[in-house]
């Protein structure tokens, strides 16, 4: 099979390094990639927006399968054109991409398929946004309708930081984004990740994962898109997985297959668990970055094998082949994330670090010149470990960090804290 992954991400990254173990794979192409991905596969360039320019990459390369990681490509149709063009594609409609896509839309689903979730109003002016803000009180949530880079959501612990964030969103602070606002209810409880593939019709969980979105130890400070993960997520018992599956995940997919919009792809479901019971805080259309990372680490080759059989329809006869086994990503950022930070400093001592099924360092934003690798975004390396147990895993990954001469990047020290 010649494979083609869209993105340039410590996830693509991670997809890529699992899907060339399998020895199904011939060849494998990745656009934009990265410095880590160049190493283990070939690296294109054309405008992954553009789902023809897309389609005609992929005829032109005999491309068999084509594996979209971001969720932005998916929200303007890419795997529609793809679909169109008769390539096989893993990655929902953009239809169905509006379950990330749309907070209100997927609200509504919920409503329609009764599954549990934060009660919520859906506004488009601010005056009556404001006024169900002062009848409800704090703390509530305030959320941009539209993909805004997870900066769109504010946790108001007051009234008047509700009422302050319904004017910036419908002052443009989110652009379109923020053209409708939802506000929700404050849920508390631990929050965890659960990975189901889905085929349009039969869903395959693939793992739980949780991350850590805050820049500072303790989880304190600015929110990121994720310092660090870990899988499997303890919070998520098999019990609360299977009670997650039955009342959440499944009512939702067969109301968006009964709104002739089936969703085939990952479905990444956030949930808040509290005294035993899975409410959805969002869905996402892709792979969670870090999350990914951890998953592939423990699911290997595997993975293009339940990718595939997604994209074909096929789920129902997949299984997954689990190992008792833990994985943990610990990412190394550009100090000043997740504000400014410089780009172009040199990360030295990779080469000395191992690279096998059980240790890897991910690229996330890395560039290479002249023999050097240089960090080229914010989140720069995801050191990744699997073991026996979570310590172990921990302490593998904490090794190849301590191994790792960056004086321009930072990291956390407590990644698992809460597993631990
Ligand atoms: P979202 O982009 O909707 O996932 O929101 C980002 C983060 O905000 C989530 O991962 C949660 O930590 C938090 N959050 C979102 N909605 C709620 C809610 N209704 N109650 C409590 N926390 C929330
Ligand atoms: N790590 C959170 C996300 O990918 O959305």
């Amino acid at each position: 099979m010649n494979i083609l992954i869209l993105g340039s991400g410590g996830r693509e990254h991670a997809l890529a390094w699992a899907v060339m173990q399998n020895p199904k794979c011939d060849k494998l192409i990745v656009c934009p990639g990265n410095a880590g991905i160049a190493q283990i596969a070939e690296c294109a360039s054309f405008d992954i927006m553009d789902g023809g320019a897309v389609a005609n990459f992929a005829e032109e390369n005999a491309i068999d399968f084509v594996i979209v990681g971001p969720e932005a490509p998916l929200a303007v149709g890419v795997a529609d054109r793809l679909r169109d063009a008769g390539v096989l594609v893993f990655g929902p409609s953009e239809a169905a991409a509006r379950l990330e896509a749309s907070k209100a839309f997927t609200k509504e689903i919920c409503d329609a398929a009764n599954a549990p979730t934060a009660g919520y109003g859906h506004f488009t002016d601010a005056e009556a946004a404001k006024a169900h803000v002062r009848s409800t009180g704090a703390p509530i949530v305030v959320k941009a309708d539209g993909l805004a880079a997870g900066k769109g959501v504010i946790i108001a612990m007051d009234e008047a930081t509700a009422l302050e964030a319904i004017d910036d969103m419908f002052g443009g602070a989110f652009g379109g984004a923020g053209a409708e606002v939802v506000i929700e209810e404050f849920m508390e409880g631990e929050e965890a990740s659960l990975f189901v593939l889905v085929d349009g019709e039969d869903v395959l969980p693939i793992g739980t994962a949780q991350d850590h979105k805050r820049v500072g130890e303790g989880d304190t400070g600015p929110n990121t898109g994720g310092m660090g993960a870990y899988s499997p997520a303890p919070v998520l018992s098999p019990e609360i997985e299977a009670k997650a599956m039955d009342e959440i995940v499944k009512p939702t997919m067969k109301a968006m297959a009964d709104r002739g919009m089936p969703y085939q792809g990952v479905l990444y479901a956030g949930l808040m668990i509290k005294d035993g019971q899975p409410r959805l805080v969002e869905y996402n259309v892709r792979f969670g970055d870090p999350e990914c990372q951890v998953l592939m680490m423990r699911l290997g080759a595997q993975a293009l094998d339940l990718m595939h059989a997604a994209a074909e329809g096929r789920l129902s006869e997949a299984r997954v082949n689990w190992a008792d086994d833990h994985a943990i990503t610990v990412v190394m950022a550009a100090n000043g994330y997740p504000g400014s930070y410089e780009k172009g400093t040199e990360i030295k001592g990779l080469d000395a670090l191992p690279e096998d099924s059980m240790n890897m360092v991910f690229h996330a934003g890395t560039t290479e010149a002249q023999g050097s690798i240089l960090a080229a975004g914010g989140r720069v390396l995801n050191v990744t470990a699997r073991g026996t147990s979570l310590q172990e895993a921990r302490d593998r990954a904490y090794a190849m960090v301590d191994a790792i001469d960056w004086p321009d990047g930072f990291f956390r020290r407590d990644i698992g804290w809460r597993a631990l």
